[in-house]
């Protein structure tokens, strides 16, 4: 199986590009732009076929083994066009990330260099879909499923991998306004030595439940303890939290359960540059209780690609009311939502090399 290059790529340009969105009016992810990359994988070729093609419908038999089985797995990241140039925002990382989720889901890896070479090749193809109007950009979508036409319950031995690309905007209505956060004690949504660490399709759908129960309640999104014990935060939604304490920033540790997030571990690196103090830590919902009715919980946030930074305006867990920072965004939430922001669109210097230029 020889290494794929960007030569390998075939490119079938489409012959009926779509008319272009109004950028004030986006959404998230329901709009998508007039290309996509797709490579086939099976035991004998490995990845094979890389292709650039027209965005369209796929032709799946319902025997299809990942609409029953759900392995599947995928990436989120974001395209900016920053002083005239598109670029991502460690886009590595992402690929880097899909790798470790397809190794947990049985699903073959892809070399991570030639993945983002295919995923430039077709955002030059598509740059002119990057939004430019403020709070927008090119959510960028890269994904892998089994393909196999078989109703047995094993790995896919067929698989593929796409990439696809939707012009979005903010991804809360509010922006950075705070959020109401349904503390869930009855579901959960890892558990030790299962798939949370993975950007696994199914973790989504099993959080589905817990996020109609907060929803139903007038909650914006669910906070996940950990399915041990039920007493210690994972995250927030589909995001990270970060919980400032006392002067001091407090984020759960990594522990199996919880998605590393590209955009959590770009905060720790921030923060600590700016001086501040940064615990990754177990943190009890006892404790974040403790701290509110001692006047010490003075922000909480969450952090991931599509929202970057989301503040948190009230905890509920059914029983008990905290209210953060008189339900608004807190200084040190604005400051880091600024700072990160401003490198990811090329106002604030980017010091840790974070950015990728898709033209060089
Ligand atoms: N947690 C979950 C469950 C997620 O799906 C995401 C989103 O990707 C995150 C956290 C945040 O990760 P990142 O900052 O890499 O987007
Ligand atoms: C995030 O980017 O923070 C997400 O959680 C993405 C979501 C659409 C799965």
């Amino acid at each position: 199986m020889s290494k794929l290059e960007v030569k390998d790529i075939k490119i079938e340009l489409t012959k009926n590009p779509k008319e272009k969105p109004d950028q004030n009016s986006l959404g998230f992810g329901k709009l998508f732009t007039d290309h996509m990359f797709e490579m086939d994988w099976n035991e004998n070729e490995g990845w094979h076929n890389p292709r650039i093609v027209e965005f369209a419908n796929l032709s799946l038999s319902p025997a299809n083994a990942t609409l029953h089985y759900g392995q599947a797995v995928f990436e989120g990241m974001k395209a900016y066009i920053a002083n005239g140039d598109a670029v991502l925002f460690r886009p590595w990382e992402n690929f880097k990330r899909i790798n470790k989720s397809a190794e947990r889901m049985v699903l073959p890896t892809v070399d991570e260099e030639f993945a983002l070479a295919a995923l430039t090749e077709l955002l030059k193809i598509d740059k002119d879909w990057i939004p430019t109007a403020e709070g927008t950009s090119l959510y960028v979508r890269p994904f892998m499923f089994g393909t196999d036409e078989f109703l047995g319950v094993k790995p896919n031995s067929n698989v593929k991998f796409m990439i696809i690309l939707s012009p979005s905007g903010a991804y809360f209505k509010g922006g950075l306004e705070p959020n109401k956060i349904f503390v869930e004690d009855e579901y959960v949504r890892a558990v030790r030595g299962g798939t949370g660490f993975a950007k696994a399709a199914g973790n989504y759908a099993g959080s589905f439940l817990g996020q109609n129960k907060a929803a139903k309640l007038g909650y914006a999104q669910t906070l996940w303890l950990d399915g041990v014990e039920q007493k210690y935060v994972e995250e927030v939604g589909a995001m990270n939290i970060f919980f400032k304490i006392d002067g001091k920033y407090v984020t759960p540790e990594l522990n199996g359960s919880i998605l590393p997030g590209i955009t959590r571990d770009s905060i720790i690196q921030l923060l600590k540059s700016n001086g501040e103090n940064v615990e990754e830590r177990k943190i009890s919902i006892d404790e974040l209780y403790d701290a509110a009715d001692n006047g010490k919980l003075e922000e909480v946030f969450g952090s991931g690609t599509a929202a970057v930074v989301s503040p948190v305006g009230e905890l509920f867990d059914g029983k008990k009311k905290i209210v953060v920072n008189n339900f608004e965004t807190g200084k040190g939430t604005k400051a880091i939502y600024n700072q990160l922001t401003g490198i990811q669109l090329g106002k604030v210097e980017d010091k840790f090399g974070w950015i990728y230029k898709v033209e060089k």
